[in-house]
This record gives C-alpha cells, structure tokens and sequence, in this order.
C-alpha cells in the first residue's frame, strides 16, 4: 500500500498565557500598522472585556482608531459590509477581533472587503477564491470554543437567500491569536460547557475524520485531553485563570486540528438545527456527538479507542481491554454530557432543546446531505442514516 498523502498547514501566531494582551502592539508595529479597528459585540463590551484589550493597545502605542461593535449572534453579509465601511470611513490598517464565532468571522469577512474592496463579498465564496494576503488582523477569542482564530474558514449568513456562506482561504487565517486566560473568565456556566462541546467535537471530528493524518492527530489529542481535564475545574471554580487558560488554549489546539481535518458528520447536522431551529451551535455539537461516534464506530473503532486515553487518562486507559475501548470511549463522552447536564442544564437531548420539531427531522437530514463536512465522515451518510442519527439523538 502507498504512503497516504496529506496536508497539513497551520501558520497563525499563538500568543498564549500572562499578559498575552500586551503583546498585541509590537505585533501590529512589525507589520507596519497602527491604526487598528476593534471588532466586538456588545455582551464582550457589557463582560468588560473590551477595557484590558483597549487599554494594552492605548500602552503599546496602537489604540483603537474606531470600533464596530454591532455584531449579532449570527454574523450576515450586511453587517460585514457594514464592518467594512466603518474600517475605510476611520482609515483604518488593521482588524483585532474581540469575540467568539460570529465576531471573528465577521471580522474575516470585512477583512476581505478592506483588502480586495467593493461591498459584495459574495464574490469570495467558496474555497481558495482569495489569491493575496489581506490586511493585518489579530484575534482575541472570549470563548473556549469555535478555534476561528486559527482556521482558513468563515461562516456568514445570507439574510435574503437565508443560507449561510462559507469561505475558506489560507488568507482568511489572523496574522495572530491571542489567547489571554483574562478574556474567557466571566464566561457564564452554560456558555462555557457548550463552547467546550464544540471544542471538543472539532478534535474528535479531526482525530476520526477521513483527512485525519499524524500531525493533527497528535493536536486532536492534547486538545481533548485539555478540554475534558479543564472544563470540570472551570466550573468548580470559574474565577480559576489557569484552568480557563488550559481550556482555551485546548479549544485553539483543537482549532490547529479541525483546521487541517476537517470535522464530519456531527458539523454537518449540528449547522442545519442551527440554520433552522436556531439552536446554539455547542449545544447541538454536545448532544449529537455520541451518536455520530456510534454511527462510525464500525470504521473507527480503532480510533475511537483511542481516544480513550486522552478522554480518561492512561490509568483508566489501561484497566479496559482494548476491544471495549471503543465503547468505552462513547460511554466517557456521554458521562460529561450528563454531567453538564446535571451541572448547567445543557440539553442532551433534541427534544430536551424545546427549540425543534419531531417532524422537521427528515428536511435537517435531506439539509445535511448538501453540507460540505459530510464528505470527511469516515462512513458514507445518505438520507435514512442522518436521519437514524437525528432520531436516536431525539430522545
Ligand atoms: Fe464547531
């Protein structure tokens, strides 16, 4: 059998840890930008996580020139066209990016508009349509979640079509993240657990997916590792900085994996009940991810065996003959979904969401089919299977 081929890529800056905020300044200077545009929403600005990055920014010698802070949970093409106007409007030279999902991925799109001008960023739909590098553009996540910081993609809804667009370059990548265990502090309880969900479901996507390979492979499981060991401590006591550190540093980590390979199966459902029944995107990845696992199980078991290690330590790795590894590994993740559950009320069920319909789950399946993620999962997927997946997932 030939060597498989592979592509691995991940060139964003990491700057991690103890006043890694204060870092940002001479990062813009040695690319020759000093007039940045913040990029927030208003529950970061009302967390007061807006104040140590303007205040890092104002010492460094680089504040804020203006700010765009009308970012709503589910970024569109107009508020990024939006985003742009006030970028050019204040001369602006660089983008930092304070936020989760929808902040940063606003941010990439108007960062696309700055440098390739025009308001229709239609145009750059798709994969590899970007052929330059755009302007300099940093970010700082204030969630332990979606790893945007350091992925080539970003998701922005068409209000008029109601679809959500996906774009994917190498030059959509920040020039630097900047995890700073100050900005996921106050994150509530729920918010937390369902970010780390998704976190944790990049890494397991990316550990089992068809383009997985050793280097993401081995970011997979540190991420995991971090995220399942963290996210206990972080809501024992949420005020700890190290354990929020360890749990957005492995949300980033799981970001360098998925980046690489891809998520599957529970992506390609979870954006459906997301684009239809508005359901947070950590909360469908939660309650879906086991049932995804059972479903590849046949063509994973390996490898979902091994996961056992990062999931519940070398101890307990040992004491399960490797045949039941697998379903041991299954059993671990759904101990902390019913643990999150118990704890912050994160549903683990879709009828426990009160937010879908029995009957809308054949049109989320026929959706799903059409989903980009799909074509990584290990097991080919047609109609009846997400569909059987959806249902077990129902109660
Ligand atoms: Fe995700």
């Amino acid at each position: 059998m030939s060597v498989p081929y592979f592509e691995f890529f991940a060139p964003v800056k990491i700057l991690a840890g103890n006043r890694a905020l204060e870092h940002i300044s001479y990062e813009l200077s040695s690319l020759s930008a000093s007039r940045p545009l913040l990029v927030t929403d208003p529950g970061v600005r009302k967390a007061g996580l807006v104040e140590p990055v303007a205040r890092a920014l104002s010492e460094g010698g680089t504040p804020f020139v203006a700010t765009f802070e009308d970012v709503p949970a589910d970024s569109s093409t107009k508020v990024v066209a939006a985003c742009a106007r006030v970028y050019r409007d204040n001369r602006c030279d660089a983008i930092v990016a304070v936020g989760g999902g929808s902040v940063i991925d606003t941010s990439k799109g108007a960062n696309i508009l700055v440098s390739e001008g025009g308001d229709d960023v239609h145009r750059y739909l798709g994969a590899g349509a970007l052929k330059r590098a755009l302007r300099p553009f940093f970010v700082i996540p204030t969630t332990a979640g979606t790893g945007s910081e350091v992925t080539i993609a970003a998701v922005i809804a068409d209000p008029d079509r109601g679809v959500k667009l996906a774009f994917t370059s190498p030059y959509l990548l920040p020039h630097a993240a900047i995890v700073d265990p100050r900005m996921t502090l106050t994150l509530p309880p729920f918010l937390t657990a369902a970010t780390a969900m998704d976190a944790l479901t990049h890494a397991t996507e990316a550990y089992i997916g068809l383009a997985k390979n050793p280097i993401s492979d081995a970011y997979a499981t540190t991420a995991i590792a971090k995220i399942v060991q963290a996210l206990p401590r972080v809501l024992a006591r949420p005020l700890d900085e190290e354990a929020r550190f360890d749990l957005a540093l492995g949300a980033t980590i799981a970001g360098v994996a998925f980046s690489s390979s891809m998520t599957s199966l529970v992506h390609a459902l979870g954006h459906q009940l997301g684009a239809v029944c508005h359901l947070h995107h950590g909360v469908c990845m939660g309650l879906l991810l086991p049932y995804a696992l059972e479903y590849n199980l046949a063509a994973r078991s390996v490898e979902i065996g091994e996961l056992l290690l990062p999931l519940e330590g070398p101890e307990a790795y040992a004491r399960v003959m490797s045949g039941d590894r697998p379903r041991a590994a299954i059993a671990s993740i759904r101990k902390l979904r019913d643990m999150l559950h118990a704890k912050v009320g994160l549903p683990r069920t879709l009828s426990e969401t009160g937010k879908v319909q029995r009957d809308q789950l054949p049109r989320l399946a026929k959706m799903a089919l059409d989903d980009g993620a799909l074509a990584f999962n290990p097991v080919a997927v047609g109609h009846a299977d997400a569909l059987s997946v959806l249902e077990r997932a129902w109660a």
